[in-house]
């Protein structure tokens, strides 16, 4: 079904298609005779649904700073999920992992050889020199945000505040690359060569993905893409930038017996920062860390 000029928008905001979406359509219809993925409609975002977001946002950065207040040595993952699950709550939302596709916790928590998916547990205890991932998510009012961010406790060594720190420039690099009309690849050489150059390796298997209406939308996000390669960005999309950053090889392996944990394959330490980001008319903005 194709839109006339005079019909009113697809984005409901109930303008004349021609002064409205009509030009945008225009342009993505051209990458895609290039042969490049293109967003479908349904995860371009308007304002109010933006808006939305970012209430459930506050919520979800509301619980990482609870985190980094409370968070010490000889503390349990379970006293996290705790935290979690309380300030949650209490501003009116629900932790989005709790329950989602059989997650027992309101939280991931990710300590060292850990790359992510780490599951709270009371008898799991912070312990002098760990780094530990913290990701969050949270639904509010049906809008899905998520984050997380890297804690280190007591004495952490060099080589490892390097790995959390770098980390942390990879996704601050990538984001500089986040504008429309290029595509994600674009990013993500930004996030893999700095890893890389530092001598650390980048997870394939595991990316970040699109969000919003839905926990995880398209597109799927990868961090060791290069540029021009993957989907096209384009003003309203909202995705995560969340590298997994591995001290040792890139290779990871899942604990059958939960089900859930990812381990680096090597043994060697993981780091890993997420943030929400939506793509503007001229670049970005980065609605959840
Ligand atoms: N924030 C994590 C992600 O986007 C959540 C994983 S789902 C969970 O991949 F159930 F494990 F929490
Ligand atoms: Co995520």
């Amino acid at each position: 079904m194709k839109l006339g000029r005079n019909d009113l928008c697809w984005c409901g905001s109930h303008r004349k298609y021609k002064s409205c979406h009509m030009a945008f359509d225009e342009k993505i219809e051209q990458f895609r005779d290039q042969g490049i993925l293109v967003p479908d409609h349904s995860i371009i975002k308007t304002p109010e649904q933006i808006e939305g977001m970012k209430k459930s946002a506050a919520i979800n950065m509301a619980c990482l700073d609870a985190v980094a207040k409370e968070i010490h040595e000889g503390m349990s993952t379970q006293e996290i999920d705790d935290i979690i699950y309380r300030v949650t709550t209490e501003m009116g939302g629900i932790p989005a992992p709790l329950d989602y596709q059989g997650f027992p916790k309101s939280v991931c928590t990710s300590i060292n050889d850990v790359v992510c998916h780490g599951i709270p547990d009371e008898e799991e205890i912070l312990m002098d020199g760990d780094i530990i991932n913290v990701d969050v998510s949270t639904i509010y009012n049906g809008y899905f945000s998520d984050s997380s961010r890297m804690f280190l406790i007591g004495n952490v060594s060099e080589e490892n505040k390097k790995l959390v720190r770098v980390t942390k420039e990879c996704v601050e690099k990538g984001l500089e690359k986040v504008k429309p009309w290029v595509t994600l690849g674009d990013m993500a050489q930004e996030v893999h060569e700095h890893a890389e150059k530092n001598g650390f390796s980048v997870v394939r298997e595991i990316g970040g993905h699109g969000i919003g209406l839905e926990f995880h939308e398209d597109p799927w996000v990868s961090y060791v893409a290069n540029a021009g390669e993957e989907m096209l960005m384009v003003p309203g999309m909202c995705f995560t930038i969340e590298p997994m950053v591995n001290a040792g090889a890139p290779d990871v392996v899942l604990d059958d017996e939960d089900g859930w944990t990812i381990y680096t394959e090597d043994g060697s330490n993981s780091a890993q920062w997420e943030i929400q980001v939506v793509v503007t008319e001229t670049g970005y903005e980065v609605i959840c860390y």
